[in-house]
């Protein structure tokens, strides 16, 4: 399937390669949500589950999270808190790499997902097909993999990282004279290896969302707003990222709204982190940053057209049948954990490096 098959039609929103709004089948809302919503919560219980969510969600699916004892976090601590839970089924409301991130690590539970379909571009612009002879013919090379992949790269990968902690794993092996190859998100790619100075081959991957930030449309939209500050996803082009004032993952980019003093932010990342960054920085004003250009006959929306995929009805539906499971082969699986286990451990430690103690 090509990238364009994939990028699903969904209701409600611009699709990065259509000109136009599609409205189709509109989310419940007032009392229907609300009976909705309720079923979810109480299937939760029963089915001994816990909803994992990522920000990019619907606004009403995070709130389900909170309000049960799930949580709303990015790729590194959707993982992280799945693998401490004790529930014995994790919901993760995200895309396809979430969930099976999830299923590596914990495959003794039962893993369900909304909506199967919930691809990412990064993941679908690296099979493993291509991706296991290109690291074949590197083999001097260590490979660093972003988590936005699939589970058979991630079992040819030697570490895997999410935005959170990229440069400081990348960092770290640099200094110890590792030469790498870094895939598939050449933006991200570019961006560690511009803070790390190491020795990186790049796969060509992007975002379909980051990718249309626009750097000319942003240095714009600064000049009317010159007091903002400029919060960036790292998976933006390089000239969107040099704007900017703060740089990370979806949670470093909500501490940096709510710590940062100036009172208006520009974001550029999928607008619905705009629901837990409000609810971080009450009172400031949360900008959205431009896409597509100024005049461009295309502008894209600023939101994961996958991540649009968890919506209220899907949920009910996976907690009522039980269907949609996230299953790995065991052979990738236990290949992939090893990867995987080595970014919540490097984490673990920088962690206690950060609290300046060794029993944190
Ligand atoms: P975070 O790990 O920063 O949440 O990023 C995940 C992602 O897919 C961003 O597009
Ligand atoms: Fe993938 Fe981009 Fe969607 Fe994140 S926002 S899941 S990187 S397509």
């Amino acid at each position: 399937m090509s990238l364009a098959e994939a990028i699903p039609e969904i209701p409600n929103i611009i699709v990065p390669r259509t000109a136009g709004v599609i409205a189709l089948d509109p989310p419940p809302a007032g009392a229907e949500a609300a009976r909705i919503t309720a079923r979810i919560k109480a299937l939760l219980r029963e089915r001994d589950a816990v909803l994992v969510a990522h920000y990019y969600v619907d606004e009403a699916l995070q709130r389900i999270a909170e309000e049960t004892g799930g949580t709303v976090s990015d790729s590194l601590d959707m993982a992280r808190f799945g693998h401490e839970h004790p529930a014995r089924t994790i919901v993760v409301a995200g895309v396809r790499f979430m969930g099976e991130t999830a299923k590596i690590l914990n495959p003794e539970k039962r893993v369900l997902m909304p909506s199967l379909d919930a691809e990412c571009s990064l993941d679908l612009e690296c099979p493993a097909e291509r991706f296991i002879p290109f690291c074949d013919a590197h083999p001097d090379r260590t490979v660093v993999v972003y988590s936005n992949t699939s589970a058979a790269v991630k079992a040819r990968a030697d570490y895997v990282v999410t935005s959170s902690i990229a440069v400081k794993l990348v960092a770290h092996l640099h200094r110890q004279g590792k030469k790498i190859i870094w895939a598939p998100d050449k933006h991200l790619g570019a961006y560690v290896q511009e803070q790390t100075g190491a020795d990186m081959l790049m796969w060509n991957g992007a975002c379909v969302v980051h990718d249309e930030f626009r750097a000319q449309a942003l240095e714009l939209l600064k000049t009317q707003h010159p007091t903002a500050a400029v919060l960036v996803h790292p998976e933006s082009p390089a000239a969107v990222i040099a704007l900017a004032d703060a740089v990370g993952s979806t949670t470093q980019l909500i501490e940096a709204a709510r710590t940062l003093p100036q009172r208006e932010l520009i974001v550029a990342t999928d607008n619905r982190i705009f629901h837990k960054m409000r609810a971080a920085a009450p009172g400031k004003t949360l900008i959205e940053a431009p896409t597509g250009g100024h005049g461009a006959t295309c502008r894209s929306c600023a939101h994961c057209p996958w991540m649009a995929m968890n919506s209220l009805r899907a949920l009910l539906q996976v907690l009522e049948t039980g269907e949609r499971e996230i299953h790995v082969d065991e052979t990738i699986r236990a290949r992939a954990q090893l990867a995987t286990q080595r970014m919540l451990d490097f984490a673990h430690d920088l962690k206690r490096e950060v609290m300046g103690h060794g029993d944190a």
